[in-house]
């Protein structure tokens, strides 16, 4: 199996043991505040990706004008990456070094994750760099190119599609190595 982010389809056997003994459907049961916490942030960056998706396929769809799609865009996108990034720094910093001294069977957990972070960092500055070069092609006036609005659109797009799915197999495999975890160590 791969733990690239891109080809990943979920943990090898040997981090499974602790998933095996809190499975996923017990996590409401058994839960912990932190974990509670942690579960419901990562919920939120669901909700905020799957809205600019569903943003992102109306623009595809040619249900909303490229300028709309930009300006209302915008402010979600900034929201969300900003959260995202801080939440990834509370997890390199203070998380992630607590539960690998903690438990140092997952270690190649953990050092996915981070290198996850790191891909997803870059996803995230080629989100900005193609949202900018989107703003800056809707901001030549007057005559302005739609085409090359259009082409500028479609560059955002396929970095944003590629983020949001990125980010949620991060999310789903960050959580099934780490509540149990937490569950486990009450
Ligand atoms: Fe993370
Ligand atoms: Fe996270």
């Amino acid at each position: 199996m791969s733990f690239d982010l891109d080809q990943r389809t979920g943990w090898p056997e040997e981090l499974l043991g602790l998933l095996k003994q809190f499975p996923r459907e017990t996590w409401r049961v058994h839960t912990s505040p932190v974990a509670q916490f942690w579960l419901d942030r990562h919920d939120a960056f669901r909700r905020e990706a799957e809205t600019l998706e569903a943003m992102t396929n109306e623009y595809r769809a040619e249900r909303v004008a490229t300028r709309e799609f930009a300006v209302k865009s915008a402010p979600r996108l900034q929201n969300m990456l900003g959260h995202l990034h801080g939440h990834h720094q509370i997890e390199d910093f203070h998380y992630f070094p607590h539960f690998r001294t903690a438990e140092p069977r997952l270690e190649r957990g953990f050092e996915t994750l981070e290198k996850d972070h790191r891909t997803l960092h870059e996803g995230i500055e080629q989100v900005v760099e193609t949202f900018n070069a989107l703003a800056a092609a809707l901001g030549e006036q007057p005559g302005a190119d739609l085409d090359a609005q259009r082409r500028a659109g479609e560059r955002y797009v396929e970095a944003s599609l590629l983020l949001y799915r990125r980010l949620a197999r991060h999310l789903d495999d960050e959580e099934d190595l780490i509540i149990p975890l937490m569950l486990h160590r009450g």
